[in-house]
């Protein structure tokens, strides 16, 4: 109970009594569609377990779907990025090979107990699970990272839904910090030879910070120190956003998404033309597969769409 008064104290923004009231659907699918989909899908989210303390911070959300940590290493002497080197990769951190110096308290229970849904995109169980404290933590540093760095599993760049994913989470995820700057550092943690290529996409990461996003593999061997460091929300939690999101029908409008449209086109200084109707020409791909069908196809009335005035 006292964690839950906290919380909302320390993020006033989850105002509760807003909660599924204006969407176009009833008040009771409206507080689940609000936690599905829009802001009340963070309050579950919020980093409340302080696995770390002292010269050294690691605090997570439940199983770890979220971290922030303040001085942290990870060492990548296990990354050994070769032509055989897969991407979504578990084994990069081995024990020993990510700590702190926590020399108030080190919750090892809390995080044994935090493991529960590993998996690449799920959470960061499989880079935290070996955490340790020593004291010597920020020593021998090959790389120092001084400003906010943000580590991103990534989710294929190569389609839109797929990568917004990514975008979206960390958009719900700066609201989490309730920190927006962009003059941090961004990690791309990806394990294949080539790295990651986000030729379609990748002028969106300019939203989120002005720093040209650094490969995983340019860390390759060596210790790396973060002084303040971000675990956002990955692409494909569980009942996670918008990847197998389950959503309650009829409710529609969510202001996270609708926010995160504004906040990407305001940031990339894409100015916001109303539609002209007459110019626009709408392609639906319908495939004829086993998965990713459109199932109602049929009910799609062209010659509506077509000439409606
Ligand atoms: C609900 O949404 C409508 C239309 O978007 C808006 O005009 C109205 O002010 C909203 N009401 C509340 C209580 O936010
Ligand atoms: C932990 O270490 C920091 C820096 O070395 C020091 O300032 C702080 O007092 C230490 N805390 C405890 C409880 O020893
Ligand atoms: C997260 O919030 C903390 C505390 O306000 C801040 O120091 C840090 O820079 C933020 N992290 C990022 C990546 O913006
Ligand atoms: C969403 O955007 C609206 C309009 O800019 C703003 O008033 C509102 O505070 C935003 N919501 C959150 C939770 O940031």
């Amino acid at each position: 109970m006292c964690c839950i008064f906290a919380v909302l104290l320390l993020f006033p923004i989850f105002n509760v009594n807003s909660i599924g009231t204006n969407y176009s659907c009833s008040l009771e699918s409206g507080e689940i569609f609000n936690d599905q989909a829009d802001f009340g899908y963070l309050a579950p989210r919020l980093p409340i377990h302080k696995i770390c303390q002292g010269n050294s911070e690691l605090v997570c959300s439940d199983e770890l779907t979220f971290c922030t940590g303040k001085n942290i290493f990870f060492d990548f002497s296990n990354l050994k990025i070769s032509q055989k080197s897969a991407r979504y990769r578990d084994d990069v951190i081995g024990p020993g090979n990510v700590g702190g110096f926590c020399n108030e308290s080190f919750d090892k229970n809390l995080l044994d107990g935090n493991l529960n849904y590993p998996g690449y995109l799920t959470s960061w169980s499989d880079e935290l699970k070996h955490f340790v404290s020593v004291e010597n933590a920020m020593e021998n540093c090959d790389v120092i990272f001084e400003k906010p760095t943000i580590l991103m599993k990534l989710d294929a760049a190569n389609n839109m839904y797929h990568h917004f994913c990514d975008f979206i989470n960390l958009y719900a995820s700066l609201h989490i910090n309730q920190s927006f700057s962009q003059d941090g550092n961004v990690i791309w943690w990806d394990t294949h030879p080539e790295g990651y290529l986000d030729q379609m996409f990748g002028i969106t990461w300019k939203a989120f910070s002005n720093n040209t996003p650094i490969e995983l593999k340019s860390l390759d061997q060596k210790k790396v120190c973060f002084k303040n460091v971000m675990l956002p929300l990955l692409a494909r939690q569980r009942d996670g956003l918008f990847y197998n999101s389950p959503i309650v029908p009829e409710c529609s409008k969510s202001e996270l998404f609708s926010n995160f449209s504004d906040f990407i086109l305001d940031r990339l200084l894409i100015p916001k033309h109303q539609a002209e109707l007459e110019k626009v020409r709408i392609v639906i791909l319908s495939r004829s597969t086993s998965y990713r069908r459109i199932l109602n196809i049929r009910e799609v009335s062209f010659s509506k769409i077509l000439f409606k005035k």
